[in-house]
C-alpha cells in the first residue's frame, strides 16, 4: 500500500532502497472487518512483523544478544514472540517484570535497566530470580551491595549523541570520567560490575554516533583494565529509528556501520555484546485504526476533524516521544487533499493529534489507519476524562 512516506523518499537523492518508509500492518478491508468485530479506536499488532524485526536485527548485527525493551511496548503479542524467536528482555520495573514472565521469559533472560530502583522495584525482581542490574552512581552501588549483594552489574555511562530526537543521558549515566572510580569503588565493596552500558539516545537517525560513543567506552574499558578491572560485556543500549512521516535509513545499511564501529573499537576484545533495541523492534509492528467521530468548520475557518484516539491515549508519544504519526485515509492518494486539524477525544484542547497534515474530505465515521504505532504509544497512553485505553488485537 502506497504511503505519503514513499514519496518524500522518491524526492530524495539517496536510493529508495537504502530508506525505510512507515508501512501499515493492515489495509483498509482488514480495517472495516476488524472495527466491525471488535469495534474502534483499535491497535492491530502483527506477529509476523515482530519476527521480520526481529530477524532483520539478527542479521544486521550477528553476534550481538538483543535484550528487547519492554519499556518501548510490554503488548504480550510482541513479548511472546520475542520469547518464541529466543530474545531476551529489558525490564525496568515490577510490571515489566510480570509482562515479561506471563510471555514465558526466564529471570535469567532479563536484564534490569532502571539506574535508579525503588525498594520495591529491585526486591521483587531480585526475588523472582532476576540477578543482572545497572547502576549509574555510588549510592545505587550501596544499594546494590546491601540488597543484592550476589547481583552483576553493568555500569551506564552517558554519551552525548548529535543525531537522536530524545538524549537518553540527559537523566541516567555517571560521566565518562567518573566511570573508573566507580568500577573500583563498585570492586572495593565487592561487587562485581561485569560491562558499561550507554545510550546514544533514541531515535538516532545517524549510526555514525555510535563510532563517537564507542571510541569514549573503549578508553574506559582500556582505563578499568589497567586498574586490574576486566570487563566482559559491551551494552550498546538502544536508539535506532523507526519511519514516522519521515523516512529513515534501511536497517541493513544502520547497521553495517554499526558493525564497522564495534569492530574499529572492539574488535579486538573477546567482549559478550549486547543491545537494548526498544523503537526499532515494536515500532513498525502496530497500526492504529481511529475513526473520525466529529467534523466541523471552526470559528477561524480551519476544518477540524476529531477522532476517536488523541494524545491522552496511543498519541501520547506526540507529547512524551516527541513523534509525529502519518495518519493515512483509504484511496489517500487519488483523493484531493485538503488542510485540516485533527483532533481527539477528550474535552481538552492539548489534544491535537495533528495541524499540519492534509487529508481527503473525510465523512463522519471514516476509518484512518495509522502505521508505525507499536514503540511508546499505547505504553505511555492513559485513562484521563475517563476514556478506555485502546484495545489490542493481533494480526499475522
Ligand atoms: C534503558 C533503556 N534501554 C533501551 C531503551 C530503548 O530505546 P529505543 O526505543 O530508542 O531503542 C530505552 C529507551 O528509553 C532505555 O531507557
Amino acid at each position: 500500500m502506497a504511503t505519503i512516506l514513499s514519496e518524500r523518499c522518491e524526492a530524495v537523492s539517496t536510493p529508495a532502497w537504502s530508506y525505510r518508509t512507515a508501512k501499515p500492518v493492515i489495509s483498509f478491508d482488514q480495517a472495516r472487518e476488524l472495527t466491525a468485530e471488535y469495534g474502534s479506536p483499535l491497535m492491530c499488532v502483527s506477529r509476523s512483523a515482530v519476527a521480520a524485526n526481529y530477524e532483520a536485527l539478527r542479521e544486521g548485527l550477528p553476534g550481538v544478544e538483543l535484550f528487547y525493551a519492554a519499556k518501548s511496548n510490554p503488548s504480550p503479542t510482541i513479548l511472546r514472540t520475542l520469547r518464541d524467536l529466543g530474545g531476551s528482555i529489558d525490564i525496568c520495573s515490577v510490571g515489566e517484570l510480570r509482562a515479561a514472565l506471563d510471555a514465558g521469559f526466564q529471570p535469567e533472560q532479563m536484564l534490569h535497566t532502571h539506574p535508579c530502583k525503588t525498594m520495591a522495584n529491585l526486591k521483587t525482581c531480585y526475588d523472582a530470580g532476576c540477578r543482572w542490574f545497572v547502576v549509574d552512581n555510588r549510592n545505587e552501588l550501596q544499594k546494590m551491595k546491601e540488597h543484592a549483594p550476589d547481583a552483576t552489574l553493568l555500569l551506564r555511562v552517558a554519551i552525548t549523541s548529535a543525531s537522536s530526537l530524545i538524549n537518553l543521558s540527559a537523566k541516567f549515566g555517571c560521566a565518562a570520567s567518573e566511570a573508573v572510580d566507580l568500577l573500583c569503588e563498585a570492586r572495593d565493596l565487592g561487587m562485581n560490575v561485569n560491562g558499561i552500558s550507554f545510550h546514544v539516545g533514541s531515535q538516532t537517525l545517524v549510526p555514525e554516533d555510535y563510532e563517537a560513543a564507542l571510541r569514549t567506552i573503549r578508553s574506559i574499558f582500556d582505563e578499568a583494565a589497567a586498574c586490574g578491572i576486566s570487563l566482559d560485556v559491551l551494552d550498546i543500549g538502544g536508539g535506532m529509528p523507526a519511519p514516522y512521516r519521515e523516512a529513515v535509513m534501511s536497517l541493513d545499511v544502520y547497521c553495517y556501520v554499526v558493525r564497522q564501529a564495534l569492530e574499529q573499537h572492539f574488535g579486538d576484545l573477546p567482549v559478550r555484546i549486547i543491545a537494548e533495541p526498544g523503537r526499532v523492534m515494536s515500532a513498525t509492528t502496530a497500526t492504529l485504526i481511529t475513526s473520525v467521530i466529529g467534523k466541523s468548520v471552526r470559528p477561524n475557518g480551519s476544518t477540524q476533524y476529531i477522532i476517536d484516539d488523541g494524545i491522552y491515549g496511543s498519541f501520547s508519544g506526540k507529547i512524551y516521544d516527541h513523534t509525529d504519526f502519518p495518519l493515512l485515509a483509504e484511496d489517500h492518494h487519488a483523493r484531493a487533499g485538503y488542510p485540516c486539524v485533527v483532533a481527539g477525544p477528550t474535552c481538552d484542547s492539548t489534544d491535537v493529534v495533528c495541524r499540519d497534515q492534509e487529508l481527503p474530505d473525510l465523512a463522519i465515521g471514516e476509518l484512518l489507519i495509522v502505521p508505525t504505532m507499536g514503540s511508546y504509544t499505547n505504553a505511555s497512553a492513559s485513562t484521563f476524562n475517563g476514556l478506555d485505553l485502546v484495545r489490542e488485537v493481533e494480526v499475522a
